[in-house]
């Protein structure tokens, strides 16, 4: 009897322990996201513990971030992960996305994202957008990482968008995002923009700039890039 009852005791014990460990499941922070407008010295970010890095490559059907090509390059010679994002605008989504990929170059290893947002009325629509990801796919065989913030992102609700992993963008200190409300867990949370959220805000080597945490420990978003 008394057997049993340490047995069935230890078995408690194990599965309340067990219940918090997949409750808790570890949150990094060493991914930041970047365009023309930082400054970057990747040796620094890298020694202050940056992982990985998303880069703005194209904007449209023509826009080129001219500092993108050169950039890869310096990050992968650190031995930083590399990733790229497009700034979707209005029309034309196939088009942009041939576009993205061709100024991406080898997708092997390279995170891809789409960026919804406001744009002065000329913003890409919930169609087009997936239109852009279902091109995406089709080329790669992977959906693209979609980014935007819960009020933006309401509307883009269809099929392959839903397929999309959901890189969230809300600047805040509290402990979890606030997700659009089709979206019940998120991948990539951009927490801050260098001045308005959570912290740190900065990074050696580039200063205030877009950080973000991921869904996971270091380790789990190694083995997991570019895919997540
Ligand atoms: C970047 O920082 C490293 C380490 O501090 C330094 O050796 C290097 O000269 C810097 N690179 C540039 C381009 O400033
Ligand atoms: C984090 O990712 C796990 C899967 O790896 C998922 O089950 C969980 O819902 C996610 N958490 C949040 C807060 O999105």
């Amino acid at each position: 009897m008394i057997f049993a009852f340490s047995k069935m005791f230890k078995f408690i014990l194990l599965l309340c322990f067990g219940m918090i460990w997949a409750t808790n499941g570890e949150i990094s922070n060493v991914v930041i996201d970047l365009s023309h407008w930082n400054n970057v010295n990747f040796t620094k970010a890298k020694a202050d513990g940056i992982v990985a890095v998303v880069h703005k490559a194209t904007q449209g059907a023509r826009g080129v971030d001219e500092t993108y090509a050169t950039r890869r390059i310096l990050a992968e010679n650190e031995g930083l992960l590399w990733g790229a994002y497009h700034f979707g605008t209005k029309g034309t989504p196939v088009k942009q996305a041939d576009h993205f990929l061709a100024t991406v170059g080898d997708t092997k290893g390279v995170l891809l994202m789409l960026d919804v947002e406001e744009n002065k009325g000329k913003e890409m629509s919930p169609s087009e957008a997936e239109e852009f990801v279902k091109r995406i796919k089709e080329k790669t065989g992977r959906y693209p990482i979609i980014y935007g913030n819960r009020y933006f992102l309401r509307p883009y609700h269809l099929e392959n968008l839903n397929e999309c992993p959901l890189w969230i963008s809300h600047y805040t200190s509290a402990s979890q995002p606030t997700l659009p409300s089709q979206r019940s867990s998120w991948t990539l949370w951009q927490y801050t923009d260098g001045k308005l959220g959570g912290s740190p805000k900065t990074v050696n080597g580039i200063g205030p700039c877009d950080r973000d945490r991921y869904n996971g420990s270091i380790q789990q978003l190694k083995n997991r890039w570019p895919n997540l």
